[in-house]
Formats: C-alpha cells, structure tokens, sequence
C-alpha cells in the first residue's frame, strides 16, 4: 500500500471532491454567464421600452378617484375616443368593479393610438391581447399606454388584475375600423360603439 503524505493538503482527494481552483473556474464562469444574462435582459428592457414596444411603469401621475365624474379629463364628456390635432387617437376609460367606461370604444387602424386610464376604485388590469397594451390600473393614477393597430378587427379587453367577485365578466371592447372609414363615424360611434 502506498504511503498517504503527511501533509493533509498534499494526500489526494477522495473520489467525488473537486479540486478548488476548478470550483474556483466553474464558479467564475456561471458569475460571467449571470452577468451576461443581466447586461442582455436589462438591454431588452431599455430597447424596447424606448422604441415603444414595451410600457415600464414610468409617468407617474397622481388623480384623485374620488372627483373623476365631477370634471376635468375623466368627466363624462370627454370618456372615449378623441381626436388630436396631429391626427393621432386619445382614448380615456374608466376602470371600475366591473367594467370598463365605455364599455366598447372605436378607433381606426394604422393610427397612434394613446390609451389613459384610471380606476374609480380598486386595481384593475387593461391588456388588449397581440398587441403591446398591458398595464395596470391603480387608483389614484393615470396609467398611459400607447399603441397602433395594424388591422382593423374586434379586440377583447380584459380586466387581468383581480379586483373582486365579478373581475371574471369584467371585458370591454376595442373596435378597430379601416382608416378611411373613421371619418364618417359618429361621435357617438366613435365613444361607444353605438349604431345610430
Ligand atoms: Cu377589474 Cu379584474
């Protein structure tokens, strides 16, 4: 049998243990592959949060629940789709247990497309599915998310975010129409969907 050396770190190790600097090495690679998922993950959120694609919660902009249906931007008037002087579509909703006000709104395709939103009680979710809309609705903010529908069709918009008993039925709808057929809309059925 062959003589162990006195020194403990000299004798070799028993099978299974590995040798510290390849502990050292491994452990040294998987920092660099975390590292590397962190830069590429944080470059994914930057990129499309920049070019739109995406909407981190950024504007932070404070409404009191409370008033919304006494004036200002959420008054009655002024729910649903409007017009900007650029072209571009604004539409507000209101998000409460458990709708959403309008209950259906119009906007044209191809088309920048502002949505705002606040709730007029508890947490809400709005998502329109295919498309880059997905946010939540906060009591006491405004959540704004920007799109542009490529083509006209019917899109569900579900409330994702429970909030309560009936947050199941809570759906509203988007109704995208070819661009050259918004004009002739009615206000009417451009807020509501409404048929005159
Ligand atoms: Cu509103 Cu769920």
């Amino acid at each position: 049998m062959a003589e162990l050396p006195l020194d403990p770190l000299q004798r070799p190790l028993p099978d299974g243990i590995v040798p510290e600097p390849v502990v050292i090495r491994t452990e040294a690679h998987w920092v660099m592959i975390m590292v590397a998922m962190l830069v590429v993950m944080m470059a994914v959120i930057v990129v499309t949060g920049v070019t739109g694609a995406l909407h981190p919660a950024s504007n932070v902009e404070p409404i009191d629940p409370q008033t919304l249906h006494l004036g200002g931007e959420f008054a009655e008037s002024n729910l649903g789709t409007a017009l900007e002087p650029d072209g571009s579509m604004t539409v507000r909703l209101i998000a409460v247990q458990y709708d959403f006000v309008p209950h259906c709104v119009r906007v044209p395709a191809d088309t920048p497309v502002k949505f705002r939103l606040t709730s007029a009680d508890v947490v809400h979710g709005f998502l329109l599915p295919g498309t880059n809309v997905n946010a939540m609705v906060v009591p006491g903010f405004v959540a704004e998310v920007r799109t542009r529908f490529a083509q006209a069709g019917e899109y569900e918009m579900p409330c994702h975010e429970f909030c309560g008993l009936g947050h199941h039925a809570m759906w509203a709808h988007v109704s995208v129409v070819p661009k050259d057929r918004f004009p002739a809309q009615s206000p009417l059925e451009r807020t509501h969907c409404a048929t005159q």
